[in-house]
């Protein structure tokens, strides 16, 4: 039990994005989505990630978005199943290119749009509330061929045109937004978050920063859009958190846990505030970088700030200043150094409840406008038993303690809208491709081959989760 009441009205549900569940990667006119040409871990999807033109021209042996978990014909199941465990709120995003098959039309692939029409019917069937993500790293395939992305200021456009249409179109069914996944994967996946290369670029950082511009005037100008077109749209920003911490009291590592954390409050320093951060100026110089702007780049971003600022949580994060000890850390798209207070999952990631209450207070104070945790969630083998049951006490387990956290950080006095676990029900790993690493309330079976019925089964979670949600977080046992 925690001793914290839960407001009436706290949007408890689950999340997922379309290149992760949909599948039909090219029914009804869809286009290519970058994660479209990637492939399983096996296959170098690590490799692919960083070096675009040549993923472009491979042929893999299999896609794992390709049909994925096949939502796109098992929406009306799965969201029936969302409803059972009383979802309030489903957090999901809308595929760019299955809207705008190579991003730069004008005009919208009709047979897309209305499979969302049916999907978000279906969700308001059950009083669900929509949560919608504008962009979750799927930028069209044409988009990245074309014109390299995000490094390319026409992409503000095209981005925006499709913000347009999807807020007309669902201006009665949708209304809460966020205009791009974990802003700040850019900087450590550029493929990812800016649908991108940068291998040939004369100064990397000098592009990605460009791209980052374009990516926040796009994210202004955006919200602008939004309300205009339905002043009760709620228009958020989304970041990948998770504080970092000082591997000593060291003042080096001190400061250096400060830099990095830094690194992704840039981002929403700009969102939520409206301005480039005042240590934007020393990082510009020393990373040599001249950004270009335009005139009334600056006013939109200060005019049109987000309405609430959601993010995700899986860990903390700890960094040392001294880089002999900090070498451990090379290779994760977040660097973190093991904390030897800490659990990690099967995949290394650590496990840090309290660390969602220290980076829920240090993102309020800073901005002081409402939170939703749209991610957060224990990825794990999941074992089916001889009578087809799975107990995943360990995802309780995670979940409880983070939601206990989470109560906490509310008494604290943060005002926070929402929780949505990520995959509530199981789906590729954004990551590493794979299926095996699960996080969902319900079963998907389907392996790493992409073998499997793809019948959906409710694990203990499932239960957890219902009873957690019909008592509004009283119950967390
Ligand atoms: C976040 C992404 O980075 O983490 C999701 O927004 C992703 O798309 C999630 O799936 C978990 O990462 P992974 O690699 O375990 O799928």
């Amino acid at each position: 039990m925690t001793n914290f009441k839960f407001p009436d009205n706290f949007l408890w549900g689950g999340a997922v994005a379309a290149n992760q569940c949909e599948g039909a990667y090219l029914e009804d006119g869809k286009g290519l989505s970058l994660v479209d040409l990637l492939p399983s871990v096996e296959e170098g999807r690590w490799d692919a990630l960083v070096d675009p033109q040549k993923t472009m021209a491979t042929k893999y042996n299999y896609y794992p978005s390709h049909e994925s978990i096949d939502f796109y014909h098992r929406y009306k199941e799965d969201i029936k199943l969302f409803a059972e465990m009383g979802f309030k709120c489903f957090r999901l995003s809308i595929s760019w290119p299955r809207i705008f098959p190579n991003g730069d039309e004008t005009v919208p692939n009709e047979k897309g749009l209305e499979f969302y029409d049916k999907v978000f019917a279906e969700c308001h069937k059950y009083g669900i509330e929509p949560v919608v993500t504008i962009n979750h790293f799927d930028t069209p395939v044409g988009l990245m061929k074309d014109y390299n992305g995000w490094a390319n200021r026409k992409t503000i456009d095209f981005y925006l045109n499709f913000c347009e249409t999807i807020f007309k179109r669902y201006k009665d069914q949708v209304k809460y937004w966020m205009t791009f996944n974990e802003i700040n994967m850019i900087l450590h996946i550029p493929m990812f978050g800016g649908g991108m290369d940068i291998t040939n670029a004369e100064n990397p950082e000098e592009m990605k920063y460009q791209a980052i511009h374009h990516q926040l005037v796009a994210s202004a100008m955006a919200t602008k859009l939004g309300h205009e077109i339905n002043p009760e749209n709620m228009i958020g920003c989304m970041l990948a958190a998770g504080t970092t911490y000082p591997n000593t009291p060291n003042p080096n590592d001190i400061w250096k846990a400060m830099e990095a954390d830094r690194e992704g409050y840039f981002f929403v320093d700009v969102q939520a505030r409206g301005y480039y951060p005042s240590y934007s100026k020393r990082l510009f110089k020393e990373k040599n970088i001249q950004l270009k702007m335009e005139d009334g780049d600056l006013e939109v971003m200060r005019d049109h700030t987000v309405d609430y600022v959601a993010f995700s949580y899986y860990s903390s994060r700890l960094t040392s200043a001294d880089p002999e000890v900090n070498k451990e850390t090379e290779g994760n798209v977040f660097a973190t150094l093991k904390n030897p207070y800490l659990k990690a999952s099967e995949w290394g990631w650590q496990i840090d409840p309290l660390g969602l209450r220290i980076t829920m207070n240090a993102i309020y104070d800073r901005y002081q406008k409402p939170l939703f945790i749209v991610e957060n969630g224990l990825g794990a083998v999941d074992k089916v038993e001889a009578d087809g049951s799975i107990n995943d006490d360990y995802r309780i387990d995670y979940l409880r303690e983070h939601v206990r956290e989470m109560g906490e950080a509310m008494e604290d006095g943060v005002e926070l809208l929402g929780y949505t676990p990520w995959g509530c029900i199981d789906l590729v790993s954004a990551g590493s491709g794979e299926m095996k690493k699960r996080y969902g309330f319900i079963y998907v079976d389907r392996d790493n081959e992409g073998k499997g019925t793809l019948n959906r089964s409710k694990k203990k979670s499932f239960d957890w989760y219902k009873k957690v949600i019909e008592t509004n977080g009283t119950d967390l046992a």
